[in-house]
């Protein structure tokens, strides 16, 4: 039923939601978690884009996530406006669509000047489906099939070079194809940083990227290969970092590398220094702005070049996470309570582990809101419990909420980057619709997933069949 909704939307095109009158300002203690257009509303619930969320979960169903798009323009912009205040050269913002990669997401990116960073031949596809222009797409990897490269070369998409088996793979593809080959080469700076260890990659030990000791060959290589043009010099440290200085660090550490790639007569004119700007899940992450994120890398590469007497190159960026990731948040109804007296109480939602896989794998905090009465005084402290079965299978440990009750509302802030992405059918669960809100007007651009879907790439051999 939920689906022939989302199907009923989707051909309709825009579907507008009633607006509310007599709109009272009310601001949500959390409202520094919220998208930016998140407002209570008159009937004291959650609003964003304009949308009544309550209202959107009646419409869509739940679990959804609601994606407020001014939120997410306005990171875009406010990267590219602060490239172009604070770096004096050329610049490009790309979105790192691993965050996630969607149709509508990676069109909203390139309206707003961005480019895309690309990881696998399905988020290439992704890409060039919202009509990003190739020259704009870069793709990553660190053990990209001979298919995905010249699904590459083919579009030509710029290829970021992360090992010596894809280098040669790409020379041979260079040998047959029309025109040279754009590559960039990613590397490990050696700079250490503090987030989780499952998403730090600028220490030597990583899986990404070739060791600094084997750059001079890497050099050699390519300079001994003309249908290879080496364009840039890429690295990437780690995400959800709020220290500033490693990405300082980095930079200067990037135009070292320039001026030892032009003692080998080449002439790198772009530097990509990744992404990884931490955003707030909660009161206590405190993350530096996009701003002055910006504002420290581009000094410290043009600080960098004038002191090595290099010409400036074209900075890249490709963050994902503080991009997408405050525009979203993911709405559920509450379903079950169970109270252990003297122990804690369970609150579980229809969601969990398969549309937010984050607190389980990385022991990611996060914070909730009840949708339907935003102005409700907090009552206790319950810990909000998945659908799935596993008992790890938990939302938010000790939530602070009002008073709930079986269909209430839930809503988890900050839920845009990395949950969609990593999204799985674990007990055969639909993955959630996403509706994209934007001064009220909704918009399915992900359609909720049925229970056909669920099993349209199973198979019966005749054998299994059973025939009663
Ligand atoms: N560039 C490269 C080469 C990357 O590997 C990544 C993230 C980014 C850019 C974007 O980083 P961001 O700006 O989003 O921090 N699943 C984990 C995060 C994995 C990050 C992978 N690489 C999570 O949920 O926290």
């Amino acid at each position: 039923m939920v689906s022939t909704q989302v199907k009923a939307v989707e051909n309709t095109g825009r579907q507008y939601l009633p607006q509310q009158s007599g709109e009272t300002e009310t601001r949500s203690p959390n409202q520094e978690l919220l998208p930016l257009s998140a407002r209570a509303n008159e009937k004291d619930r959650l609003e964003i884009g304009g949308c009544d969320v309550a209202t959107l979960v009646e419409q869509f169903g739940s679990p959804l996530y609601i994606l407020d798009e001014a939120t997410l323009r306005a990171a875009c912009r406010q990267y590219v406006d602060s490239l172009s205040r604070y770096y004096p050269g050329e610049s490009q913002v790309l979105y790192a669509s691993k965050a996630w990669s969607a149709v509508a997401i990676c069109a909203i990116a390139a309206q707003e000047g961005l480019g895309i960073d690309v990881v696998s031949g399905g988020e290439l596809y992704t890409a060039l489906e919202a009509g990003v222009k190739p020259e704009k797409i870069y793709l990553h990897g660190n053990n990209k099939s001979r298919e995905e490269l010249e699904q590459a070369v083919a579009c030509g998409c710029t290829i970021v070079v992360d090992n010596w088996l894809e280098l040669q793979m790409v020379g041979e593809i260079a040998e047959k194809a029309a025109e040279a080959i754009r590559i960039m080469v990613r590397f490990t700076p050696g700079i250490e940083c503090h987030t989780h260890e499952y998403i730090r990659t600028g220490h030597l030990d990583s899986k990404f990227g070739f060791d600094p000791e084997g750059m001079d060959d890497v050099f050699r290589w390519v300079k001994e290969h003309p249908r290879l043009s080496l364009i840039g010099l890429h690295a990437h440290i780690g995400s959800q970092i709020f220290e500033r200085q490693p990405h300082r660090d980095l930079g200067g550490v990037m135009v070292q590398w320039l001026g030892k790639a032009a003692s080998y007569g080449l002439q790198i004119e772009q530097l990509n220094v990744g992404g990884g700007l931490g955003i707030r899940y909660t009161e206590a992450d405190d993350p530096p702005s996009i701003e002055e994120w910006v504002k420290g890398v581009s000094e410290a590469i043009a600080d960098e070049c004038k002191a090595q007497q290099v010409n400036l190159p074209k900075l890249l960026c490709e963050p994902g996470r503080s991009l997408i990731g405050p525009a979203c948040i993911t709405a559920y109804r509450i379903g079950s309570r169970k109270a252990i007296p003297g122990i804690r109480t369970y609150i579980a939602v229809d969601g969990g582990m398969s549309d937010n896989p984050r607190p389980i794998t990385y022991q990611s905090s996060y914070r909730a809101v009840l949708a339907n009465r935003m102005s409700a005084s907090v009552a206790e402290t319950v810990t909000i419990a998945g659908k799935h079965c596993e008992s790890g299978d938990i939302v938010i440990h000790d939530a602070e909420l009002p008073e709930t009750n079986s269909g209430d509302i839930l809503v988890v802030m900050a839920t845009g980057a990395y949950n969609y992405s990593m999204a799985s059918n674990y007990n055969r669960v639909p993955r959630p619709a996403t509706v994209l809100v934007a001064e009220g007007a909704a918009n399915i651009i992900i359609a909720r997933e049925t229970y056909e879907d669920l099993i349209r790439h199973d198979r019966l051999p005749e054998r299994l069949v059973n025939r009663g």
